[in-house]
């Protein structure tokens, strides 16, 4: 026995972006992924990954799939419990479903309670690693740190920060909001597999001392993310521009306190103008595209093509609880959706949409050298996906005439039932 596993299934995954390359996708029908120590020592076709290490524990996961963990750029942990409250828009919604709920993770059980929920629901999904809106009191964001921690995921999170806007419960002074935010960063950031994130809600919901502020941190932490919100729905934007007269777009006010750059992931940008594509090209910030919200809260359709044209690095997240649920394959379904009807959408092929839910997440949050896909060197998150048996996605799957054909019925049918086991660096996060 050698110590390693060799896990025999098709796999899928992305080696480069696959919207500038044309043969990003690689797929193995028969294929190997020999892994040890948590790392992935090679993945190909399995005769060729077998001789390798003949002495590997072969796993046989024929008749299965196994892809790269999902990475989940944009999501809300206090948000799990109002998931599928349709019929608001943005601003309405926030009002009347959302903060009200944030509010209650003041108690510490009930947002413990949440935080254990959330992450086994990324894990049953088969999402491997997260950026995600902690909470706006520190020891709810600390109750889900805690809880990534427990269950082996890779986390990045921070304290939700609001001094203005949101009800007065979730407001925190400036000064307050840095020192909660210098003592979680010293509790979690880089412990294990938990990184911090720098977390202003939105423009609207912080005053230039908060984002003062936001900029300290950031500076203090030369690899600490930023996170937040940016033109996602048209009353919205009115009201950051009434807030912030002197800034000529939305992104203006993350520009003005060094808030961009390629440690930010901003989410939406449905009404981008060219300006502000040009500037978040430059500073190559990630746009975390979450098209089942944008549709949901009726923000719009995502101008995709216009990012793309541009060089802006784009991710995809579920938003949840806009959004409408964790599976980041029905994610880049969504995104498929949206785009076919948008004038001038971007026709999204399989590949492309499995770039969006892996290697490009990975890419946002600094860890593509890690994560993202399934080359020999990098850690061993992946996901076994196979369909319970007599399901209509086992019935297309046998039918299915390619690889892509394959793939793009997994992403059109591919649920928490068909997510079979996650692992990440080699180590069991989620079994079905
Ligand atoms: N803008 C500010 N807060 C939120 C939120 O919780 N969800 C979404 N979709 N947009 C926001
Ligand atoms: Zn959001």
């Amino acid at each position: 026995m050698s110590g390693a596993q060799l896990f025999r299934a098709t796999l899928f995954h992305t080696t480069a972006n696959a919207f500038r390359e044309r043969d990003a996708l690689r797929s193995e029908a028969d294929g190997g992924l020999l892994v040890r120590d948590g790392r992935i020592v090679a993945s190909g076709p399995f005769d060729h990954v077998r001789r390798a290490d003949a002495d590997a524990t072969l796993v046989d996961w024929r008749g299965g799939i196994i892809l790269p963990g999902l990475v989940d750029t944009h999501v809300h942990y206090p948000q799990l419990r109002i998931v599928g409250r349709l019929g608001r828009s943005l601003l309405d919604w926030l009002e009347q479903a959302a903060l009200p709920e944030e509010a209650r993770m003041a108690d510490i059980a009930y947002a413990t309670d949440t935080a254990v929920r959330f992450v086994a629901a990324l894990a049953a999904h088969g999402t491997t690693t997260a950026l995600v809106f902690g909470a706006h009191f520190a020891a709810a964001t600390a109750a889900l740190l805690d809880a990534a921690a427990a269950t082996g995921l890779r986390i990045v999170s921070g304290l939700v920060l609001a001094d203005r806007f949101v009800p007065a419960a979730l407001r925190q002074a400036p000064g307050d909001a840095y020192r909660d935010s210098s003592e979680l960063i010293r509790r979690f950031h880089r412990r294990g597999r938990l990184r911090y994130a720098v977390t202003p809600r939105f423009a609207l919901s912080t005053s230039d001392a908060m984002l003062e502020m936001c900029q300290t941190l950031a500076a203090e932490h030369d690899d600490i993310l930023v996170q937040s919100h940016i033109n996602e729905d048209a009353d919205e934007i009115r009201k950051v521009a009434e807030a912030f007269p002197w800034a000529s777009d939305y992104l203006a006010v993350y520009d003005r306190f060094g808030l961009t750059g390629s440690r930010t992931v901003l989410a939406h940008n449905v009404h981008a103008t060219a300006a502000e594509l040009e500037r978040l090209a430059a500073s190559g910030t990630t746009i975390a595209h979450c098209p089942g919200s944008n549709a949901a809260l009726g923000g719009g359709i995502c101008p995709l093509r216009r990012h793309l044209d541009a060089g802006v690095r784009v991710a995809l997240g579920t938003d949840v609880g806009g959004g409408t649920g964790f599976g980041m394959l029905k994610e880049g379904l969504q995104a498929y959706l949206m785009q076919r009807v948008a004038v001038d959408g971007v026709m999204l092929g399989p590949a492309q949409m499995l770039y969006l839910s892996t290697l490009a997440g990975a890419e946002a949050l600094g860890l593509a050298r890690e994560i993202g896909s399934l080359c020999a060197g990098k850690a061993a998150d992946f996901v076994y996906v196979k369909p319970p048996a007599g399901s209509v996605l086992d019935a297309v799957l046998q039918r299915a005439s390619g690889p892509e054909d394959m793939l793009a019925a997994l992403f059109t049918l591919g649920g928490e039932e068909s997510v079979q086991e996650v692992r990440v660096e080699g180590t069991v996060v989620h079994q079905r």
